[in-house]
């Protein structure tokens, strides 16, 4: 979306802050996705984590993508949206037992398996119904994402996945387990990859834990590379969509598919991340001695990655045209890390004028929370605003 094409008319019958979804850009990256996979016959499962708001699950239940879901509430979120079971994988290193059982009674196509204490559990969950579970083995492939540090996973001594030194020891237990069985193999090395290097380096591996498994006479049906593509959080304007092309066409190059074996992904923030904004007002412009605020009414509740992640969401004064100044932009909030950016340029800022924070439809509206007794933030789009 570009700048000045905010309803802002529409904005102030509001109450800031409320996250503002684009639905045509939403629908456009699920359009290029989902044609981009076709071209390789690659399954998509959208990781709910970055964005269960009901809306936004519908229609992306409409363009007939699966779920990856790390819980009960996101299973149940899933459904509710028009997910069918049997296109929704369940990971997370804490499955609890009744979130095991809502997957088992919904006989969702797979578990994603993060150690062989969760292994057993599943077997023994699954014998009580008299079902068989399918899973699939999260492995550690030690691949290196050169990402945040808070959102790499794929390392070794990481609490996710089962080390690749362990694995025989795993795949021994699960042969003796009746209610399970293996289906596929599951990674997922960390989150915002930009360098595609680290997910050929990912396929490489991937080939060479296959031949480790086939000379254990294990043949592996599904492939799951989890989710991972990165976004430009500088340049939301500039290609809104991420190169899903690029993406696809480096594992294609690399890995060997075996015959009849089904690749996997679960992208989460490549697929909403662009589509949302986060709407606030100027409450104050204090005028410092060293540097002017801009203080906000929404803070790190409604939008936590820049205190959380130190991550940056371009942020833009839409309500004003005049010459830009230097502000730290500031929230409401009784805490020194409620900050959305230092030295921010925006055009010069008054009480009332709206702001947008961009690139903020993934791991924002799902990460609110309501410290400080504040209210979560409603969610608009364009379509129905
Ligand atoms: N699959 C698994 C197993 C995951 O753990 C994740 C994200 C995904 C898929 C989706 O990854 P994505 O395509 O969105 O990168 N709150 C952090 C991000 C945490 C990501 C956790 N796992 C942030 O705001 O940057």
């Amino acid at each position: 979306m570009l700048k000045g094409t905010f309803p802002i008319e529409k904005f102030k019958l509001l109450q800031t802050p409320f996250y503002y979804y684009d639905v045509a850009l939403l629908k456009e990256t699920l359009n290029v996705v989902k044609t981009e996979a076709d071209k390789y016959n690659y399954h998509i499962h959208y990781a709910v984590k970055a964005n269960a708001n009901h809306r936004i699950l519908s229609i992306i239940a409409e363009h007939d993508l699966g779920a990856d879901c790390v819980s009960g509430g996101e299973i149940q979120a899933s459904l509710d949206a028009g997910i069918p079971s049997c296109k929704i994988v369940f990971a997370g290193v804490g499955k609890a037992d009744w979130e095991i059982r809502l997957g088992l009674d919904n006989d969702i196509f797979c578990f994603n398996v993060e150690s062989a204490a969760e292994l057993k559990i599943i077997n023994d969950l699954a014998a009580a119904k008299g079902k068989i579970a399918s899973i699939a083995l999260r492995i550690n492939p030690e691949v290196d994402a050169h990402t945040h540090a808070k959102i790499t996973t794929g390392m070794k001594e990481n609490k996710f996945g089962i080390n690749l030194g362990q694995l025989n020891c795993v795949i021994d237990d699960l042969l003796q387990l009746k209610h399970v069985k293996l289906i596929g193999i599951h990674f997922h090395i960390g989150s915002q990859i930009t360098d595609l290097s680290s997910f050929q380096n990912l396929a490489i591996r991937t080939n060479e834990i296959q031949e480790d498994l086939e000379a254990r006479g294990l043949q592996i049906q599904h492939v799951n590379f989890g989710g991972g593509l990165g976004i430009d959080y500088y340049h939301p304007n500039h290609l809104p969509i991420p190169a899903f092309d690029n993406y696809f066409a480096v594992i294609h190059k690399l890995l060997k598919v075996r015959p009849r074996q089904q690749i996997h992904f679960e992208p989460g923030r490549s697929i909403v991340a662009q589509c949302g904004s986060l709407i606030s007002q100027v409450l104050y412009v204090k005028e410092g001695e060293t540097k002017n605020f801009a203080i906000l009414d929404a803070g790190f509740t409604e939008l936590i990655r820049p205190a959380m992640y130190d991550a940056y969401h371009r942020i833009e004064n839409i309500s004003s045209d005049e010459k830009p100044e230097i502000y730290d932009v500031v929230g409401p909030i009784c805490e020194s890390s409620d900050v959305f950016g230092k030295d921010i340029e925006l055009n010069k800022a008054h009480r009332g004028d709206y702001l947008a924070l961009r690139s903020a439809g993934a791991y924002g509206e799902i990460m609110a929370s309501q410290y400080n007794c504040r209210k979560l933030p409603s969610s608009y789009f364009s379509d129905t605003l």
